[in-house]
C-alpha cells in the first residue's frame, strides 16, 4: 500500500512536472513569435522608458520608439499620415553632469551630414530653467541660436524640454514634414558637454559624436 501510494503520488508529480513544461513552452512560443522580429530588435530600452511631464501625464503617450544606434539615445514618435505631421519625443542621456546639451533633428536634404539638418537642442540655461527651441544648423559651426520661424525649412512647434531619470534630457517637438518627401529621412542626434555662455559649444568630433546619423521612417 505504502509502495502504491508513494507510485501515485510520484506519478501525479512527474504529469504536473510535464504540464507546467507544456505551459512553458507555450508561454516560450508566444512571446518569441509576437512581436515580430523588426520589433523585437528594439525591444529595449525605449519601449520600456516613460514620461512623466509633458505628454499629457501618460506613462507611454508615443505608439512607436526607436532605440538609435549610437549616444544611448532613443526617439518615442507619433506620425499622422493625414497631416505628414509627426510628434517626437528625443532622449539622451547628458555627456557629463547638467551643464550639456542635446539636439536632435532631421536632414532634409537627404545627406546624412549636420549640415541642413533642422534640429531642436534643449540644455540648462545660466537662470536654472532647462530651454529647449528649434535651430538650423547650417555649416559645421552653426550659431545654434533659436531659428526664426522663417528660418526652417518646415514648421516646428510645441517644443519642450524636460529632465527624465535625472541623467537624461527629453525634448519635445511637433513637426509638419515636408510635402512631396514621404515619411522616411535622414535623422541626426548629437550630445555636448558644454553650453558657454547660454550657447551650446561645440560636441566631440570623433567617435559617436560623428557616427549618430540614421535613416528613419515615422509610418514604420
Ligand atoms: C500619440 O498617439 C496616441 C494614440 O493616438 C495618443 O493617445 C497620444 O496622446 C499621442 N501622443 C502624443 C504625444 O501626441
Ligand atoms: C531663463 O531664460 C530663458 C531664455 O531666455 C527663458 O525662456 C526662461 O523663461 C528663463 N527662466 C527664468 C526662470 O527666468
Amino acid at each position: 500500500m505504502a509502495a502504491a501510494a508513494a507510485t501515485v503520488r510520484h506519478g501525479s508529480a512527474s504529469s504536473t512536472s510535464v504540464s507546467l513544461a507544456i505551459v512553458l513552452a507555450a508561454v516560450a512560443i508566444t512571446c518569441s513569435s509576437f512581436p515580430p522580429s523588426s520589433a523585437a530588435a528594439k525591444a529595449a530600452p525605449c519601449s520600456s522608458q516613460t514620461f512623466s511631464g509633458t505628454g499629457g501625464g501618460q506613462q507611454h503617450p508615443y505608439a512607436s520608439c526607436a532605440d538609435l544606434p549610437r549616444l544611448g539615445a532613443t526617439l518615442h514618435y507619433n506620425y499622422t499620415a493625414a497631416t505628414n505631421t509627426v510628434a517626437v519625443a528625443f532622449r539622451a542621456p547628458q555627456a557629463k553632469g547638467d551643464d550639456g546639451w542635446v539636439a536632435w533633428g532631421i536632414n532634409p536634404s537627404g545627406s546624412t551630414g549636420m549640415v541642413g539638418t533642422q534640429a531642436v537642442v534643449a540644455f540648462q540655461h545660466s537662470n536654472g530653467s532647462l530651454v529647449a527651441y528649434p535651430t538650423v544648423l547650417d555649416s559645421y559651426v552653426p550659431s545654434m541660436a533659436p531659428a526664426a520661424p522663417g528660418d526652417l525649412a518646415f514648421p516646428v512647434s510645441d517644443v519642450a524640454a524636460e529632465y527624465a531619470d535625472g541623467k537624461e534630457m527629453v525634448v519635445y517637438a511637433t513637426l509638419a514634414l515636408p510635402a512631396g518627401k514621404g515619411s522616411k529621412f535622414t535623422q541626426v542626434w548629437q550630445q555636448g558637454t558644454a553650453v558657454v555662455n547660454d550657447v551650446p559649444a561645440a560636441h566631440p568630433t570623433t567617435g559617436d559624436n560623428i557616427l549618430s546619423t540614421a535613416t528613419i521612417d515615422f509610418s514604420d
